[in-house]
């Protein structure tokens, strides 16, 4: 079968599934019994081991068994349910503790006590207890927001229902996984691709006593809100779980200094295999329930947590090829097609080998027999050459100097390390690289930025081929009768594309910056800028001014952000698609949460060395209080905070605007 029958058969059948789902779960109503129902959810899975085209947003290989949204209520956890940063090595752990440290100020004498905690790959789960009682259990959902899975997690004999011990809090929203042992698997095979999908599975089931059928584990680690809970630490909390009545990993430790980190690291790596459960790391928290408040969270992760993933898997196997990618920054990364292994059930036919001065390092050359590493879901890489294996005719691979497109590319001279990058880009010159402008429209449609549904990488590839989209506003003056007739297409699929594009044409102000794709403008910075500039026009107003001080007193924004910004305005096609995208979307906004924290919309600015606290926390603390940061003394500023040797220019500046001068005691009075 050709790969277009194919994927219009695999289309089908998810066409059929989403039937069965719908009589089953919406109406109640099965079609099918579990046997037929079973057989085509492993059918589409077949086919989509078996293809390399996208998944269906609809594929049982993300739903197994459930659908998700409408059968289940949705409730606001009261405290986000956060993830955690992944570190792959040592490095990255002296790199946590030291950035642990530097946020407390490097308080002298402080050594950190971890609770080392081996990652159970499950499903989270969130167990409200009220007054002793269990009365509400949520999956993560998105993290904001679980769906009420109550009735399903009550079947699950390791949750306690009673809990009657004195010490147990008024209320606490107790966390923890939820799992199916690899033993107990074993008789599911046939059904699930692996315990996390059954786990998934069972877990959300419509009828709790299907749930009942699997036999579910439940280990607690940690808690969301809490009134009333006793214990000052990770590892008193545990012991804590432990008395009331719950399972907790028997494999936890509390441990301090890296190096016994490491040790306990590899010696639960050698167990793995005899566990029987499945762990992809270890978390280390910080012990001490106060540090972690100090330490608080960023983005959606603690500062006080890290998951240690399981070292990679590796193979050997041949380079048939060096193929150059660009990037949407314009990078040149080359890459190693290799000889298709498998590492660690992953088939790998690809591996990364960075950039232009890696390959200069270790001397990679066409033919040559490699080790290939993969971690987690970092991208493989070529570890390092066997020599002994090399041809005796191999010749050293000539890195090109021009991008495909034609463009000689550059290296960037870096003023801060005053070295040239190891990175070879194509300059950026808006839309004119055909492969960056390519890499910018995907990643203008893509879930952080417009989050158009449907609209893949193979889409816009497949669009651009044909010269239907060129620059991002083509994306919304589509000729969808053109579409309709194409191979693959049909109504229903362009009426869902349409549906989705449309749906997006109101976005805020935030993800449309991130979208533009600027250089050094990621998902933080677009965050940072939106909530200073609040609203597009002023946002296109840096366009016609001359500076761009309104971005220079962004704390946070400095002059590698600002410069590619300029760079950005100094190109025709960027103001184009600016105009465009300015008339087609409704772009909203940013709305100043009104949370009413202490220091509400107030802005400040430090200067001096504060005592007992990292600038980071004093940062920290005034943006969990509602006020920003600034970065310059301006007529914008409310407070400058003095702390020791201050800078007299800064000081006398602040005197002569009238902005208040506050020392560190009177501005922590303010926070109360
Ligand atoms: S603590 C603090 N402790 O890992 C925020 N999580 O990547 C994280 N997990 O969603 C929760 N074992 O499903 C924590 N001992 C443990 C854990 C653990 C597994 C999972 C959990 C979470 C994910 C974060």
């Amino acid at each position: 079968m050709d790969d277009e029958k194919n994927y219009q058969n695999y289309l089908k059948k998810i066409k059929l599934f989403q039937k069965y789902n719908k009589h089953y779960y919406d109406l109640n109503q099965p079609l099918v019994d579990d046997y037929q129902f079973d057989k085509l959810k492993l059918e589409i899975i077949d086919i989509e081991k078996k293809n390399s085209f996208s998944k269906h947003k609809d594929s049982p290989s993300y739903s197994v068994g459930f659908k998700p949204s409408k059968i289940f209520k949705k409730i606001k956890h009261k405290s986000p349910m956060l993830s955690l940063a992944n570190a792959f090595s040592e490095e990255d752990l002296i790199n946590f503790e030291k950035k642990i440290l530097n946020f407390l100020n490097n308080e002298p004498g402080i050594i950190l006590n971890y609770s080392a905690e081996p990652k159970i790959d499950g499903i989270s789960a969130s167990l409200i207890f009220k007054n002793g009682k269990f009365v509400t259990g949520l999956s993560r959902g998105d993290g904001k927001e679980g769906e009420d899975i109550t009735e399903n997690l009550k079947t699950i004999e390791d949750i306690p229902y009673f809990i009657k011990s004195k010490n147990f809090p008024k209320e606490i929203d107790i966390r923890g996984e939820v799992f199916i042992q690899n033993s107990d698997f074993e008789k599911l095979k046939s059904k699930f691709a692996n315990p996390r999908n059954a786990a998934s599975g069972s877990l959300r089931q419509k009828d709790p006593k299907e749930t009942k059928k699997i036999p579910l584990k439940f280990i607690a680690y940690t808690f969301g809100y809490e009134k009333g809970l006793k214990a000052k630490s990770q590892d008193e909390y545990l012991k804590n779980l432990k008395e009331w009545g719950f399972k907790t990993n028997p494999l936890n430790k509390t441990l301090k200094k890296i190096e016994n980190l490491m040790t306990n690291y590899h010696e639960i790596e050698k167990k793995r295999g005899d566990i029987d459960f499945d762990i992809d790391g270890i978390v280390y928290k910080v012990n001490n329930f106060q540090l972690q408040k100090r330490l608080g969270n960023v983005a959606n992760a603690p500062r006080w947590a890290i998951a240690h993933k399981f070292s990679a898997n590796s193979a050997i196997s041949r380079i048939k090829d060096i193929e150059i990618q660009i990037g949407r920054t314009g990078a040149l990364t080359p890459v190693a097609k290799i000889n298709p292994v498998n590492i660690g059930g992953v088939v790998v036919s690809n591996a990364t080998l960075h950039n232009e001065e890696e390959i200069k390092r270790k001397d990679i050359r066409v033919g040559d027999t490699v080790i290939v590493e993969r971690a987690g879901d970092v991208i493989p890489h070529v570890i390092s050459v066997e020599l002994d294996k090399r041809e005796k005719n191999s010749k050293k691979y000539n890195f090109p100097t021009k991008c495909p497109c034609g463009f000689k590319t550059i290296k960037e001279f870096n003023k801060v390390t005053k070295k040239f990058d190891a990175v070879r880009r194509c300059p950026d010159r808006g839309y004119e690289c055909d492969k960056m402008a390519k890499e910018k429209l995907k990643h203008f449609v893509s879930k952080e930025a417009l989050n158009i549904e449907g609209f893949g990488k193979k889409i816009v590839e497949n669009f651009w081929s044909l010269g239907l989209i060129k620059l991002p506003q083509d994306i919304f003056n589509l000729n969808y009768s053109k579409i309709e007739n194409m191979d693959g297409w049909g109504k229903q699929s362009v009426a869902n594309l349409k549906y989705s594009i449309n749906l997006r044409k109101t976005i805020s102000f935030e993800r449309f910056i991130y979208a533009l794709g600027i250089r050094h403008i990621g998902l933080e910075n677009a965050k940072i800028i939106s909530k200073n500039l609040k609203s597009l026009k002023n946002f296109i107003a840096l366009s016609k001014k001359s500076n761009f001080d309104d971005l220079i007193n962004i704390d946070g924004i400095g002059e590698t952000q600002i410069n590619s910004i300029k760079v950005f305005f100094s190109n025709e096609t960027n103001l184009n698609v600016l105009k465009n995208l300015d008339k087609l979307l409704k772009v909203k906004d940013t709305e100043i949460s009104k949370a009413g924290g202490l220091l509400n919309n107030k802005t400040f600015m430090f200067t001096g060395k504060l005592s007992n606290m990292s600038r980071s926390e004093a940062k920290s603390l005034i943006e969990q209080n509602s006020g920003s940061i600034v970065s310059n003394v301006t007529k914008k500023l409310d407070y400058l905070i003095i702390g020791e040797k201050p800078t007299n220019r800064k000081v006398d500046a602040a005197k002569n605007l009238g902005v208040k001068i506050l020392d560190q005691s009177t501005w922590l009075k303010m926070l109360k």
